[in-house]
């Protein structure tokens, strides 16, 4: 018998419980875990509420959370790829992310083939912070725009656990980065990660700022916020640049009419989804290489300050939907 969290119906905080719970002996190909550090992250929220992108019915009690760091526990029949000790990592489980769920929890089972090895140079809870937000930035990065030394980026949510992770990234291949922030903590803290001019965008027009500073425009907008800032930043591209909309934490972006797109300068739009960068095993263990690179060399910090323990899960979530505190929230059993 261990302990989880588990939900028995949709909606807000309250319905996390601290629950004993039960995980057989590993399966075939499968591998018991004991988790070290666990990440929040906004689609947990998403999965407790209900209704965002779950198809099917969920099916009562459920342990939310898709991401955690741990220790490898016992390995069932046929398993060689990793041993008893091992510290591994893991997103997600193979199918959508919103779906076998379970990381909100001090042990679990998981196929082998989800676990990324940890390198020495990498904690647990660094890995815990930074494996979803990390994997989502690098495929923004490396696979829609890679922002160049003589570009500016716009960045929304830019203290966010991505938006932070972004910040750095993009100061370290040479852009000028241009960061929305909810409040003057979260602009320090973006300063000091690298935001060459923090946006406080709930009291300033972003959109006023970002054409005094740019002139012309920024190359590329990262957004995370959706709903709140995606339309309003077509105005602040400049002909022929790119926005991503890769999150939707204000809520999902309006339908798009594509002719808007040339009249306001022949942009272009992305919304891409990291469990499409993670079908292809090679890349993401690529990826997943070259962020511990990054991580374990400085370059890219991650911010450990909102920790939590996993029992106190529903005040984790209370305070992510409050917008408190920046960079990445990690749960510890
Ligand atoms: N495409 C993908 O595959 C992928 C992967 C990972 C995450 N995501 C999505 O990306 C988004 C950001 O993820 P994250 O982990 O960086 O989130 P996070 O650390 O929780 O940050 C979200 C931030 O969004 C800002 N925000 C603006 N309006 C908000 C509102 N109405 N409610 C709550 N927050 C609001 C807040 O920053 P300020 O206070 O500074 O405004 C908040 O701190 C989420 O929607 C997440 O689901 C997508």
């Amino acid at each position: 018998m261990m302990k989880a969290i588990r939900i028995h119906a949709n909606g807000g905080p309250e319905v996390l419980r601290w629950e004993d719970h039960t995980v057989p002996p590993p399966g075939p190909g499968e591998v018991r875990i004991r988790h070290t550090a666990i990440a929040v992250n906004y689609s947990d929220v998403n999965v407790r509420r209900g209704g965002f992108y779950i198809a099917n019915p969920l099916q009562f009690p459920v342990v939310i959370g898709n991401e955690a760091a741990g220790i490898v526990e016992s390995v069932g029949p046929g398993v060689t790829t990793v041993r008893p000790g091992d510290r591994i990592a893991y997103v997600g489980s193979g199918g959508p992310f919103y779906e076998n769920t379970g990381a909100y929890a001090e042990q679990r089972n998981l196929p082998a083939s989800c676990l990324i090895r940890l390198p020495a140079g990498v904690s647990d809870r660094q890995a815990a912070a930074m494996m979803l937000k990390g994997l989502t930035a690098s495929m923004i990065v490396n696979r829609i725009h890679r922002p160049k030394p003589g570009e500016t980026i716009l960045i929304h949510a830019a203290a966010s656990g991505v938006g932070l992770i972004l910040t750095q990234w993009a100061k370290h291949l040479g852009a000028t980065v241009i960061g929305t922030v909810g409040s003057a903590e979260k602009a320090r803290v973006v300063a000091a990660h690298g935001c060459d001019h923090p946006i406080l965008y709930r009291e300033t027009d972003f959109v006023a700022a970002v054409k005094r500073l740019t002139g012309a425009g920024v190359h590329a907008v990262f957004d995370g916020v959706g709903k709140d800032t995606f339309i309003p930043s077509l105005d602040c591209v400049r002909p022929f640049g790119m926005l991503v909309n890769y999150g939707n934490a204000s809520g999902h972006v309006p339908p798009l009419d594509l002719l808007l797109l040339a009249k306001k300068g022949s942009l272009s739009v992305s919304r891409p989804a990291v469990s499409s960068f993670q079908a292809d095993e090679a890349a993401c263990q690529a990826a997943c290489d070259e962020l511990f690179d990054l991580v374990a060399r400085g370059i890219i910090k991650v911010e450990l300050g909102r920790t939590y323990r996993l029992e106190d899960a529903a005040t984790a979530h209370r305070d992510l939907e409050a917008r408190q505190g920046a960079g990445s929230m990690v749960l510890i059993p």
